[in-house]
């Protein structure tokens, strides 16, 4: 049996890239070193939690006493987030490729004479507005993330409205910051209370120290609600 602030508690979470094939050697992605989405998983876990992670194709062992589920593309991570409800918390850490090819080849796409091929794009299922969305089985909190590059609050607000979500994690990811790959990030965390909502901006601090404090701030959420 497991004790800590979570014990008991069943807790989702989704880190790294997706990878969308283009033919069966390339594919399309993001820039998603998993760093800040396994480093929850781990301090989730440490905290008592039940944790899955459903996690793209990252260089990441996986953390200790944490259930990983290795996926590909974001129809692959949508299928998996699913199939693991319900649970009480879900935290999508995922940088989802907005895109995928639509004719993605079965074969791999030669050089020819005639010129470049054309890729043709269809959209994405967003898992995070998906399961904010569910009817039946919407964790009690649901946390997603937000990486801009510029107007960090502004479209952070925009995306906590859009996308359905109880919070947002906002971290500034321009070239300068060096959060991409980097072992620290900069957030600031946006919280829903039905239309006001409040930002909480954190010093700097490792992905570890972003892990903990997230963690922290979970478990006292969800002890006030359930008192
Ligand atoms: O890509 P975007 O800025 O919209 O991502 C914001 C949040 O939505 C992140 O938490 C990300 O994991 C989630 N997301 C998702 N499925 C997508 C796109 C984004 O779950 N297709």
């Amino acid at each position: 049996p497991h004790t800590g602030p979570l014990a008991g508690k069943k807790i989702l979470i989704t880190a790294g890239p997706t990878h969308e094939p283009i033919d069966p050697v390339r594919y399309i992605a993001n820039r998603s070193s998993g760093k800040q989405g396994y480093a929850i998983a781990a301090s989730a876990a440490e905290a008592g939690a039940d944790v899955t992670l459903i996690s793209g194709p990252v260089d990441l062992d996986d953390p200790v006493g944490v259930r990983v589920i290795r996926v590909e593309s974001a129809r692959d991570m949508l299928a998996q987030v699913d199939a693991a409800l319900p649970v009480d918390i879900a935290i999508f850490a995922a940088a989802v490729a907005d895109w995928r090819v639509a004719n993605a080849g079965e074969q791999k796409i030669k050089k020819t004479a005639s010129g470049m091929p054309p890729l043709q794009l269809v959209e994405n299922p967003d898992i995070l507005a998906t399961i904010s969305k569910h009817q039946q089985n919407r964790p009690q909190l649901v946390i997603g993330f937000a990486a801009e590059t510029q107007n960090l609050i502004e479209n952070a607000t925009s995306k906590l409205k859009r996308k359905g979500c109880d919070w947002i994690v906002a971290n500034d990811v321009s070239p300068a910051s060096g959060v991409m790959g980097g072992d620290r990030n900069t957030v600031h965390i946006l919280t829903r209370d039905k239309a006001d909502i409040a930002v909480d901006s954190w010093p700097v601090m490792t992905k570890e120290e972003v892990a903990d404090a997230l963690v922290a701030k979970i478990a006292s959420t969800i002890g006030q609600q359930n008192s």
